[in-house]
């Protein structure tokens, strides 16, 4: 290992000593590093690809991660690279690795230059006239990168609500509600990429109304705007809670940058918070205040938090990490009413709280389409183009409900990956590309320093099979129904999960289970 300053480098100098050539197998990876920055070289057959090491996301270690013969696959939040192009060709990861040349000499393999970026490739000719975006979220930003980045040159328009342009959503009940992460994470992309690539963003703005027939959309300051292809993706909004004294100050919700901030100012004059809801968003939410130095105490219904999604001896396990870190549970309880200072419980107990934060679940947000008619059903329903009832609309994110083929049902699911992929895949599809939606959803969650991965998607089982040590910290936990399983929750195994999640999309139940031996 050597450091050049910056970050410690591992492997050989792939540029002077360069690395064996028989010690890269086909299909396999090998990591070195050149010029400073750490290059992964990968084999398939004949052909050797040396590509940056380090994911565009957040820095996740490719060579940790999965050559599954066509794309290299991040461990940390499932992000796919081309390694002949670098092209992150899934999200999360938007920004492509650079790519370098590779010589064969004396058997063994070098590192030559950088090679420069590859033309956005032209779209078919059957493009539509211009596309619209109804939501700046994960969806619908990933959509309109996609679109560029494909060549499309119409007319791009993005409507969002949301006063702020796209943000890293997941990060605002994280690193940057705990204090931990700077503000330039947060936005997807700065202000000046929207007027470089000619993407009109409107924030502050709603469609009120969907018009099929005439192919428009209706703003709410009344303009009207024709689209040629439309993008539906305007996720979920928090479920309400309804007892006395929940529409106080202090009582406050999570979805967007502002409610962070909210969030973030109040806590800073707060000493005690109370969390409503043990989900995901809650659990994060209370370590970040945790963080912050507040007493956080968490009042959910179940005995068991998250028990639902992750089983009860994960459930359990989250539960611990929170309790080590001080947060305290109050499960088996709901909230009867809110005062100025306090939150009464329903067996009588009266917990102190200058900071109420409430988690209880989203609803997705479907009235533009059910007003327009589209089908809908527990979600709006799209095909595996992610294309609604609806001519030339597309749904995707958090609203849409599309055939799964692993698990060969219709699903709806709330991740932040499986959204930007949609977003993909519909911008993909309105270019013509024709290419059935086949990835298999994946999400993280993270507690102080334990992160969960899933893959799969278990709306129930049967058997929660558990290998290796929840305690340790070392884990899958299997999700079964009638002995096939459905999805897989892992923490510190992320190159089992990247395989498991491989073998799901081919289909390949039995290479799942091979995995959880
Ligand atoms: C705090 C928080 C943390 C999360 N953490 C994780 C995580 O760690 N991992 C994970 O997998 N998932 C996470 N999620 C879930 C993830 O963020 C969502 O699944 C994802 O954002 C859904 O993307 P989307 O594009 O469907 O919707 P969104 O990202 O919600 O975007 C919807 C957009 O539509 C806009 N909109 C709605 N109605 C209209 C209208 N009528 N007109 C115009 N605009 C409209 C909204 O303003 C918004 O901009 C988290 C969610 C939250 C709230
Ligand atoms: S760090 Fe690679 S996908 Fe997030």
């Amino acid at each position: 290992m050597s450091d050049t300053g910056g970050e410690a480098l591992s492997g050989p100098d792939l540029g002077t000593v360069g690395a064996a050539s028989s010690e890269l197998r086909d299909g396999g990876m090998l990591l070195g590093h050149f010029s400073g920055e750490p290059v992964l070289l990968v084999r398939k057959g004949t052909a050797v690809h040396a590509m940056g090491a380090k994911c565009t996301h957040y820095g996740g270690p490719l060579a940790e991660g999965l050559f599954d013969g066509s794309t290299v696959r991040c461990p940390w939040h499932h992000a796919c690279f081309r390694p002949d192009t670098g092209e992150a060709v899934h999200a999360p990861a938007i920004d492509p690795v650079a790519c370098y040349s590779v010589e064969q000499r004396d058997g063994r393999l070098f590192v030559k230059w950088k090679i420069s970026k590859p033309a956005a490739s032209a779209p078919s000719a059957s493009v539509p006239s211009s596309v619209i975006i109804v939501g700046g979220g994960a969806a619908g930003f990933a959509a309109a990168e996609m679109l560029r980045r494909q060549g499309y040159e119409q007319l791009v328009t993005i409507i969002s609500a949301d006063d702020a342009g796209p943000y890293d959503r997941p990060n605002i009940s994280k690193d940057y509600l705990a204090g931990k992460a700077p503000e330039e994470w947060i936005p997807l992309r700065p202000p000046d990429w929207y007027q470089e690539t000619k993407v009109d963003l409107l924030t502050s703005r709603r469609v009120v109304r969907l018009l099929p027939d005439t192919h428009s959309v209706e703003l709410d300051d009344g303009r009207r705007l024709e689209y040629g292809a439309l993008l539906l993706a305007t996720g979920a909004s928090p479920v309400r809670l309804d007892v006395p004294g929940a529409q106080s100050p202090h009582v406050l919700y999570l979805r967007t940058l502002r409610d962070s901030r909210t969030i973030i100012e109040r806590a800073t004059q707060a000493r005690r918070a109370v969390v409503v809801g043990a989900s995901f968003i809650g659990l994060e939410v209370a370590a970040s205040l945790r963080t912050r130095n507040l007493e956080v105490h968490v009042v959910a219904p179940e005995e068991i938090p998250m028990q639902r999604v992750l089983g009860a001896e994960l459930g359990r396990f989250v539960r611990e990490v929170h309790e080590q870190h001080g947060v305290q549970f109050h499960l088996g309880q709901t909230v009867t009413s809110i005062a100025e200072q306090s939150v009464t419980l329903k067996n009588g107990t009266k917990l102190d709280a200058d900071l109420v934060v409430v988690g209880i679940g989203v609803r997705p947000n479907m009235e533009l389409a059910k007003e327009a008619g589209l089908k809908v059903n527990g979600g709006v329903l799209v095909d595996e183009y992610l294309r609604t009832s609806g001519p030339d609309i597309w749904a995707a994110g958090d609203i849409a409900r599309w055939p799964d083929r692993y698990s060969g049902t219709t699903i709806r699911v709330e991740h932040w990956v499986v959204a930007e992929q949609h977003g993909q895949a519909a911008a993909r599809n309105m270019l013509g590309d024709k290419q059935p939606y086949a990835a298999v959803p994946f999400f993280w969650s993270a507690h102080y320093d334990v992160a969960i991965n899933y893959v799969g998607s278990a709306q129930e089982w049967d058997e929660a099979k558990v290998v290796g040590s929840i305690p340790n910290r070392d884990c899958l936990v299997a999700y079964r129904k009638n002995g096939k399983t459905l999805a897989v929750a892992s923490v510190n195994r992320d190159a089992e999960s990247l395989r498991i999640q491989l073998a799901m999309e081919r289909g390949d139940a039995a290479a799942v289970d091979a995995c959880l031996r």
